[in-house]
C-alpha cells in the first residue's frame, strides 16, 4: 500500500482524510475522482521546505490537474502557476491567480494566445524558438507593450524516464538549441518589444536521478554567464518540473530533499530568483479514482477479469506509458486473487492493472485507483461517448463537489 497520510484504511474501509470512501461514492456516484486538499497543500509545503534556502518562486504546472479548486487550494498557499495554453491561462485567471504570478510555456503558442498572455499581464512568456520570439515581438509591438520573456533552452540532457516524457534532449521538439543562442541574443538587441528577463529549461517528467538536473542546470548556468557578459539583466532562472512521485511502492521515488541537496549549492548566490514548475509532485498522490466493479468473469485459460465502470477515458496513463497505478478494494478483503482490472472502452489497452494480485472484491463493490491526481482527469476524453466523471475535494472531513458529472446533453452541446 502506498504510504499516504491522506488515504488509509480505518476499520477495513479506505478513507480520504478520515472520510469513508464508500459513503463518498454513495453520495456522488462513480466513476469519481476524490481529491484530498490536505495532500495537495502538504506536498506543496514539502517542496517549499526542501528549497527554502533558495530565493525562489514555485509555479504549479497547471497541466497536471487544472481543476479550479486545485489551483485555488495551491494559490491560497502562495503558489504561482505555470500554464501551457490560452485555456490554462484562462483557468488560472478564473481561479483568481494574479497574472503577475503566472508564467506561460508552450512550444506552439498561437498569436492569439500570445496576445491573451500579454494583455493579461503575465509575469513571463517562455519562448521556444527564434520564430516565436519574432511573433512575440510583433504582437507586443502591435499592443504597444514590451514583452517580458524567458528563453527555454534545450540543454541536450537525456533524462532517464519514459521516452514520451523526456523533453531536454536534442531529438525532441522542445526549447532553443544552444547553437542558436548567438542569434537569439542578437534578436533581443534588435527587436524593440522584447525584454530578456529569464532563462528556462524543463528536461522531462518523473525523473528519479538528481544528476540529470545537475547536468542541465550547469548548462543553464553557462548560458547565464554568456547572457550576463552580453549585458543582459537576468532575473529569473527556471529549472522546470519533473520531480518524481511513488506510484509503485516497490519503486519508491527519490525524496525531494535529494534534489535540493544537489541543486541548492549550485543555485544559491547566483543573483537570480529560481523558478520551479512541479506538477506531478504536487498533484499525483492527492487523488484516487473510485470505480465500481460491474462484472467479473473468468475465461477458459483461467484469466480473471474485473470489469469496472472507469476506463482509459478517465486514466490513460497505463495505456499510454505502461505506468503502474495501485488498485485497492475500498472494503478490505481477507482473500486476494490475480486479475486484470479493465474498463468498458472498446480497446484492449483499456486497463488499470494486468495480472495483479488484488483484494477479491465482489461485483457491485468499489475499487480505488491510486495516484490519479496528475495527468488523469486532464487527459480524459469522451471517447466511446463516455461522460466525464464528477470530481470531489475532501477537506477537513467533508467532501465537496468541485466538478459536476457531465450529462448526455453536454456531450452534444457544441454540435450543430
Ligand atoms: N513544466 C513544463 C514546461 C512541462 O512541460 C511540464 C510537464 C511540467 C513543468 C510539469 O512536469 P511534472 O512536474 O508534472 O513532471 N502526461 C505525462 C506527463 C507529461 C508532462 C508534460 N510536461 C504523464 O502522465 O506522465
Amino acid at each position: 500500500m502506498l504510504d499516504s497520510h491522506f488515504f488509509s484504511y480505518a476499520d477495513g474501509t479506505l478513507c480520504c482524510e478520515g472520510l469513508r470512501l464508500d459513503g463518498v461514492a454513495e453520495q456522488f456516484g462513480t466513476p469519481l475522482y476524490v481529491i484530498s486538499r490536505q495532500s495537495l497543500v502538504s506536498q506543496f509545503k514539502a517542496f517549499e521546505a526542501a528549497f527554502a534556502a533558495l530565493p525562489h518562486f514555485t509555479c504549479y504546472s497547471v497541466k497536471a490537474n487544472f481543476n479550479l479548486s486545485v489551483i485555488r487550494a495551491l494559490a491560497a498557499e502562495g503558489c504561482g502557476c505555470d500554464v501551457n495554453s490560452g485555456g490554462e491561462l484562462y483557468r488560472a485567471l478564473k481561479a483568481g491567480v494574479s497574472p503577475d504570478r503566472i508564467i506561460m510555456a508552450g512550444v506552439g503558442k498561437s498569436e492569439q494566445e500570445i496576445e491573451y498572455a500579454l494583455n493579461s499581464g503575465v509575469l513571463l512568456l517562455k519562448a521556444e524558438s527564434v520564430s516565436e520570439l519574432r511573433a512575440i515581438d510583433r504582437v507586443a509591438g502591435r499592443l504597444g507593450k514590451v514583452a517580458s520573456v524567458a528563453i527555454r533552452i534545450n540543454p541536450n540532457v537525456t533524462a532517464e524516464t519514459h521516452p514520451y516524457i523526456t523533453t531536454g534532449d536534442s531529438k525532441e521538439k522542445f526549447g532553443i538549441d544552444e547553437a542558436e543562442l548567438g542569434e537569439v541574443f542578437g534578436l533581443f538587441r534588435s527587436l524593440p518589444s522584447l525584454a530578456l528577463q529569464g532563462l528556462d529549461m524543463h528536461i522531462g517528467s518523473q525523473i528519479f536521478d538528481p544528476e540529470y538536473y545537475v547536468a542541465a542546470t550547469q548548462k543553464l548556468l553557462d548560458v547565464l554567464d554568456s547572457a550576463r557578459s552580453l549585458g543582459f539583466d537576468i532575473k529569473w532562472f527556471d529549472i522546470g518540473g519533473g520531480f518524481p512521485v511513488t506510484y509503485d511502492p516497490q519503486k519508491p521515488a527519490t525524496p525531494i530533499e535529494r534534489f535540493a541537496e544537489k541543486l541548492v549549492p549550485m543555485l544559491e548566490g547566483q543573483g537570480v530568483t529560481i523558478i520551479f514548475e512541479p506538477g506531478r509532485f504536487i498533484a499525483a498522490n492527492s487523488t484516487v479514482l473510485l470505480t465500481r466493479i460491474l462484472y467479473k468473469k473468468r475465461n477458459h485459460v483461467g484469466k480473471e477479469f474485473f470489469i469496472v465502470d472507469a476506463g482509459m477515458t478517465e486514466l490513460i496513463r497505463p495505456a499510454l506509458y505502461q505506468s503502474h497505478h495501485e488498485v485497492l478494494s475500498v472494503t478490505r478483503r481477507e482473500e486476494s486473487v490475480v486479475a486484470d482490472v479493465v474498463g468498458p472502452v472498446c480497446e484492449s489497452s483499456d486497463f488499470f492493472a494486468r495480472q495483479r494480485m488484488i483484494d477479491n472484491a465482489s461485483e457491485g463493490e468499489l475499487l480505488a485507483v491510486l495516484s490519479s491526481g496528475a495527468y488523469a482527469a486532464v487527459m480524459g476524453s469522451n471517447y466511446n461517448g463516455r461522460l466525464r466523471p464528477a470530481e470531489v475535494m475532501v477537506d477537513g472531513g467533508e467532501a465537496k463537489l468541485v466538478r459536476q458529472r457531465e450529462s448526455y446533453e453536454q456531450l452534444v452541446q457544441n454540435e450543430i
